[in-house]
């Protein structure tokens, strides 16, 4: 089984983290986003032990929490005692209200508002993560009119090719964020950033890509990163306190995906940072890593109900289910791949190669295709798509004024609704 929270009872129904899937679509009612807490818990206790092992007591794992990001997610995150990357103010808020410690925030994103900035200053998060010459100008504005020191780190574009979907590669020259080693534009920044009376500048950030298989890729960020700080520190004077080398770690989504083994890739990379700080005659900096994808993804699952099967002879079968892009964009964004099965026939053989589809007016809303599924399914069987814990209620829309389905989270002790499902009401509370 690709997720290990699932078993298949005697009925033949999927269960996920011992919960038969019928009875929670008859309970909740679908599409349903259902999380595992300990998974998610487990992962984070994995990244941030490793962390501290291999790096030291002042190295911290940092949640990306744009991967998924309600209350609950933060209140996880402060009990596990690891860090946030938020990217907006609106993820600033949701942490602030979810009580999660604002000092241990870091605050990315490639164009941050003066309002943004200011709600970030006054609600004290802990690290800016400066993308260019403006926002460091506006930083230290409006750092100087509130009278106060903003940590910041840098955020830099090593030029490494993290061999992933365009979409979601962001470590090379062209890319929109950070400030290019190759073109000088990150020692420009460096050099003002250290004539900036209201910012304490930390030290350099980058994120070369998610859905990264290739170890490789992330030891070859290393050495272009501590390369940099080593030049920073010969011509500048400016010893790297912090080193952020971003998050990216793939995850298996079907089956011919490897296995990322996150401890043996933080192992390997720790020991080359450590070599590489021993070389380059560096005091090895607090590290941080910023990991989203592989805390949650296999930590959720979307169960949906089916409307119809419709078969076009010799063409295409389509399953529509009461969901689609508007829960799950990601293949109708970037042609993600997903594992699908009927959860009521898990002891059928799929033989039926279909699509399965949403029901949005748009052909493109597609959640799967070229999948294999019981040629028995029909109207009210259940699908459940797998490993959709990551970038799937983050990235929800209203789109058909179809409502976000609720989330709930299933642990040792029991299980509780994080999000309700959205009402007719929510859809139009702004509207006049
Ligand atoms: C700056 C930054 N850090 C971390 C992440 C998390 O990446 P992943 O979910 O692939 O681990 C992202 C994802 O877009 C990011 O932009």
């Amino acid at each position: 089984m690709l997720m290990e929270q699932m078993t298949v009872n005697e009925k033949g129904m999927l269960e996920f983290a011992g919960r038969p899937c019928d009875e929670l679509a008859e309970k909740y009612g679908t599409p349903l986003y259902v999380m595992d807490e300990e998974l998610i818990r487990n992962r984070m206790r994995l990244y941030q032990k490793t962390m501290k092992k291999e790096f030291g007591e002042d190295a911290d794992v940092l949640f990306a929490s744009k991967a998924c990001d309600f209350k609950a997610m933060y209140r996880i995150a402060k009990e596990e005692n690891i860090g946030v990357d938020v990217v907006s103010d609106g993820e600033i808020f949701t942490a602030f209200a979810a009580g999660y410690p604002m000092e241990r925030l870091i605050f990315h994103g490639n164009n941050k508002t003066d309002d943004e900035i200011r709600f970030a200053m006054e609600k004290q998060v802990g690290t800016f993560v400066i993308d260019s010459e403006e926002e460091l100008d506006a930083v230290e504005k409006i750092a100087a009119e509130k009278n106060r020191v903003q940590r910041i780190v840098i955020r830099v574009t090593p030029g490494i090719d993290p061999h992933t979907f365009e979409a979601v590669a962001t470590g090379l020259v062209d890319s929109k964020f950070g400030a290019a080693i190759e073109t000088g534009a990150a020692m420009a920044l460096v050099k003002k950033a250290l004539h900036c009376f209201h910012v304490s500048l930390q030290g350099f950030h980058c994120h070369v890509g998610s859905q990264v298989f290739d170890e490789e890729v992330f030891v070859k960020s290393a050495d272009a990163m501590f390369s940099f700080a080593k030049d920073v520190q010969d011509k500048l004077g400016f010893e790297c306190k912090e080193m952020n080398l971003g998050g990216g770690i793939g995850v298996r989504y079907v089956e011919k995906d490897p296995q990322l083994q996150i401890e043996q890739t933080m192992i390997k990379l720790a020991k080359h940072v450590k070599e590489l700080c021993g070389l380059l005659k560096m005091k090895l900096p607090a590290m941080r890593l910023e990991p989203g994808r592989s805390i949650v993804a296999d930590a959720g699952m979307t169960l949906y109900q089916v409307g119809s099967v419709k078969k076009i002879p010799q063409i295409k079968t389509y399953v529509s289910v009461n969901g689609g892009m508007t829960d799950n964009p990601r293949y109708a964004l970037y042609r993600s791949s997903y594992s699908v099965v009927c959860a009521n026939r898990m002891n059928e053989k799929n033989q039926m190669l279909c699509s399965v589809v949403g029901k949005c007016c748009e052909s493109g809303d597609i959640l799967q295709e070229h999948v294999l599924l019981p040629d028995t399914v029909q109207r009210n069987d259940l699908i459940a798509v797998l490993t959709t814990g990551a970038y799937n209620y983050s990235m929800a829309s209203n789109y058909n004024r179809i409502v976000r389905p609720a989330v709930l989270m299933i642990h040792k002790e029991g299980e509780y609704l994080a999000v309700q499902r959205e009402t007719f009401e929510d859809l139009i509370k702004n509207e006049f």
